[in-house]
Parts: structure tokens; C-alpha cells; sequence
């Protein structure tokens, strides 16, 4: 079975969304959306949102899941709001809890937030199938970036979130909480023991080095052969050791603060006060 694809790409985050539809029908999922948010004043914009949802709508789509591969710190999802508008469910893995009990604690929520994953929809353990139409997707616990890091193979495609880069861009990070090289490289041979036909979309793209065009299609064979870390059987110390010493130095990502805030919260805000007003933390000295 291979699904058709749409990819959305945001500038801003460089993270790419999909939209995953039947082939024999007009069943969809949508994986990995941007709510837009002005950090500097608090706002959010549905402008990413919106082109999917006339996408959805000029193709006459029915909107079954709205997947998220993670909890995402660099972007903030826009689930709830394609939710409202178009339907769907929103499903993560079951990992959410661990993430949810790290953040909660950070971000010192009390109570009143739950650590159950109960904010969404589905929580996906490894293993798990669920249907587009009549489209078949597995999911694969692929932890390593996150500890709730979630691959789904849907047909021919699997969309893996921030394990894999592009070949010539490599993988993702490990240094946030709960994150570990070792087990990013292990679930990245669980990504590469798929058929070598494999479409793997990725989550995001920053153009590496020598590259003008963003680009976020690749494939297990093209990864396999080519990828500068862990492409041509790369042993699990040469990675660790090379994505351990990379992640001490890079910056953190510019959303973060906001993004787990409301990423774990499947993409709602935080309760508001007595007048409707919303705010979210910055945490001092604690990340
Ligand atoms: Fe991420």
C-alpha cells in the first residue's frame, strides 16, 4: 500500500507535517502540525494550520488521526485546533506519561495536571495498528531523542520523527531530559531493518552543509548507505560517543519553554485563571 503524501513545511521551526491519506479513499492522518507562536509577545497564529486545513478541505479529505511522533520542543502542535475544525483523534505513545511526570515537575503544575496522558486521544504502545480508511499504520516505539519518540509505518512510509535526518543532515539530538544516544541508536536499527523501499519522512530539515533545497524524503536504502551517522554500519559506540560530544554543543531550542508547556498537554493551553487569561511559565535555572 502506498499512501499519499503531503508534506507542509514550516520556515520558522523547520519542521515538516504531513498529510497521510488512503490511496482508495479520502481517509487522512495528519502528523506532527504547527500551532505558530510569536515568542517575543505570547501570540499564536493559525496560519501553518490553515493551509492544512484547506488542503484537507479543497480534497474533500475526512480527518481520522492527528498523530504526534513526540512531544515536540521546538514547535508548538496545533492538534486541538484541526480537532475543532476537522475532526480526528490525537494519538502519541504511551511513553507521554514519562515525559508528562519529567514536566510536571519542572514546570511545578501540581495537581491538577495529570501525568495519565489522559489529555489525548490514544497512546500508542510499540506494536500497536490503527487504520486510515482502510490503511493499516504501525507503530513502532523508537525512544532516543525523547523517551515517548513514536515511528509510524503507514504502507510504504514511515514517519519517523526526530531519530533520522536526512542522510546528509544525520539524527536528532539526545540531551533533553530522558533522552539517551544508545537507545536513539537502537531504535534507529529498528528504522533501518525495514524494507529498503521504505519511504522514511522525516520531522524536520536544516539543509545540511552544501545543500540549497530543504528535502525531507529519503529512503532505508539511501539511509542505510548514506547517513554521516550511522549510515554504512556505524558501530553504536562511534555514534554515542559523536552524538553525545555534538549535543554539548548546541543551543537550546528557542520554544522550548512554551512547547513542552503545551506539547504536553496534546496541544492545549494551560488552564486559564478567574479571568480567562492564559500564561505560561519560564522556569529559572531549572533546564
Ligand atoms: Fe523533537
Amino acid at each position: 500500500m502506498t499512501p499519499i503524501v503531503k508534506a507542509f513545511f514550516d520556515t520558522t521551526t523547520n519542521t515538516v507535517s504531513y498529510v497521510v491519506q488512503d490511496p482508495k479513499g479520502r481517509a487522512c492522518a495528519i502528523i506532527d502540525c504547527v500551532l505558530d507562536y510569536d515568542q517575543n509577545i505570547g501570540r499564536t497564529d493559525t496560519s501553518s494550520a490553515d493551509e492544512i486545513i484547506a488542503y484537507v478541505r479543497a480534497n474533500g479529505l475526512n480527518v481520522e488521526w492527528l498523530l504526534e511522533s513526540h512531544v515536540h520542543a521546538d514547535h508548538l502542535s496545533a492538534a486541538p485546533y484541526l480537532q475543532e475544525i476537522l475532526g480526528g483523534k490525537i494519538g502519541i505513545g504511551k511513553e507521554i506519561t514519562v515525559v508528562q511526570d519529567t514536566f510536571g515537575k519542572i514546570f511545578n503544575e501540581g495537581t491538577k495536571f495529570q501525568r495519565d496522558g489522559s489529555q489525548f486521544d490514544a497512546l500508542f504502545d510499540s506494536g500497536d495498528s490503527f487504520h486510515i480508511g482502510q490503511m493499516r499504520g504501525d507503530v513502532m516505539h523508537t525512544p532516543g531523542h525523547t523517551p515517548a519518540c513514536m515511528t509510524y509505518v503507514i504502507g510504504d512510509a514511515a514517519f519517523v520523527g526526530d531519530t533520522l535526518f536526512m542522510p546528509d543532515f544525520g539524527t536528532a539530538r539526545c540531551d533533553f531530559p530522558g533522552g539517551s544516544s544508545s537507545s536513539l541508536y537502537h531504535s534507529i536499527q529498528k528504522i533501518l531493518a525495514l524494507p529498503d523501499e521504505t519511504r522514511i519522512f522525516v520531522g524536520h530539515d536544516y539543509k545540511a552543509p552544501g545543500r540549497d533545497e530543504f528535502a525531507w524524503e529519503t529512503t532505508v536504502k539511501e539511509q542505510k548507505a548514506l547517513n554521516i551517522h550511522v549510515g554504512k554500519g556505524r558501530s553504536i559506540d562511534e555514534f554515542t560517543s559523536m552524538r553525545d560530544a555534538r549535543d554539548a554543543t548546541l543551543p537550546a531550542p528557542r520554544l522550548i519553554l512554551p512547547s513542552l508547556q503545551v506539547n504536553m498537554r496534546a496541544g492545549h493551553m494551560p488552564e486559564p485563571d478567574e479571568q480567562g487569561n492564559v500564561f505560561l511559565k519560564v522556569p529559572v535555572n531549572k533546564l
